[in-house]
């Protein structure tokens, strides 16, 4: 019987760029993100001897070249004398496209690959093993607004508060649904090698995670949106910077932001954010959300408008829509 798991994808409010060690995969910098609720990946694990080699399905199609990434992971939960595994992975929104799949994917397969091995770990310890694989996916484990502290060789994460208690509302605007040139692991390495702005935006991070634990604690939406529509521009200034520069944006992902920028100084409680890719993600507050959405949903190069709450962190299931 195949162990199946579900994981929502995360948006970092205060971002993840850069990593201490890539051996380890550890970041350099803390971060703070939204757990989401209606974006999901069902990852299914099943083991058996009669396997002879490791099989990976993504959205019902053989897939080789992620293969040797979830090989990694299974090796870091279940050891490297594990038996064979069949692996198949469904999201409901596009993959490596800027929308955090590597985070429900990898947080999603290391509960799998526990359950399918019948073991039963600490959450702490799984985030440690999937942040490994993909440094934003060890957030993916907990729910609600979720920060994710550096300590000497591991991270740790924790809910600092839960979904229901601050019930924000995400728009996403999908601007191309296609895969990013350059994953996020490359490109950080550009910026990290290459990039004048690289050291102060590691230097900075304490106080941009400081202004944003307050603000989340206090509920105070302005200061959060300030804060965090500095660290994502910050981020890409740091990627803009970069020799050969990484520009994850499109002409449709600057019009939202200047669509944003306007109905917030209209009054309406909204700021984005934007991540390795060209969508934008809208964060406001419910009684914003249709406001937000049709104004995003009418620039020409939206492709596609996805809403979300926020929700929970990644757990094994029973039910599932794989086949
Ligand atoms: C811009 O977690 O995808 O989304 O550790 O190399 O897999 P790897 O990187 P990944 O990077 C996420 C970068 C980001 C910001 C964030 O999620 O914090």
């Amino acid at each position: 019987m195949p162990a199946i798991a579900k994981a929502q994808p995360n948006i970092a409010l205060i971002k993840y760029w850069g990593k201490r060690d890539s051996e380890l995969n550890l970041p350099a910098v803390g971060s703070i993100s939204i757990t989401l609720s209606e974006l999901f990946t069902e990852m299914s694990v099943e083991l058996d001897d009669s396997f002879s080699e490791d099989q990976l399905a993504v959205n019902g199609a053989q897939n080789r070249s992620l293969l040797p990434r979830v090989q990694r992971c299974l090796d870091s939960v279940l050891g490297d004398q594990r038996q064979f595994a069949r692996v198949a992975s469904r999201s409901n929104f596009p993959i490596a496209a800027g929308l955090a799949s590597s985070a429900s994917a990898f947080s999603a397969l290391v509960i799998a690959a526990a359950g399918a091995g019948g073991q039963v770990r600490d959450t702490a310890v799984l985030a440690n093993l999937a942040g490994r694989t993909s440094g934003s996916a060890a957030r993916s484990l907990y729910g609600g607004f979720v920060e994710l502290e550096n300590h000497a060789d591991e991270v740790k994460v924790a809910s600092i508060r839960a979904a229901d208690e601050w019930p924000l509302r995400v728009v996403v605007a999908v601007t191309s649904s296609g895969p990013k040139a350059t994953s996020s692991g490359d490109a950080m390495e550009i910026s990290r090698n290459t990039s004048p702005f690289y050291s102060r935006w590691v230097e900075q991070q304490p106080q941009d995670l400081d202004i944003a634990r307050v603000a989340i604690n206090d509920r105070d939406f302005e200061k959060l949106a300030t804060i965090a529509e500095h660290n994502c521009l910050k981020m890409h200034s740091v990627m803009w910077a970069s020799r050969p520069p990484v520009m994850f944006w499109n002409s449709a992902t600057i019009e939202c932001m200047q669509v944003v920028r306007e109905l917030r100084a209209q009054g309406v409680a909204v700021f984005f954010t934007i991540d390795a890719g060209p969508q934008l993600k809208a964060v406001c507050l419910p009684a914003d959300e249709s406001r937000v959405s049709d104004a995003l949903a009418a620039i020409a190069g939206v492709s596609d408008i996805m809403l979300s709450g926020l929700g929970e962190g990644a757990a094994l299931v029973r039910n599932t829509c794989i086949q």
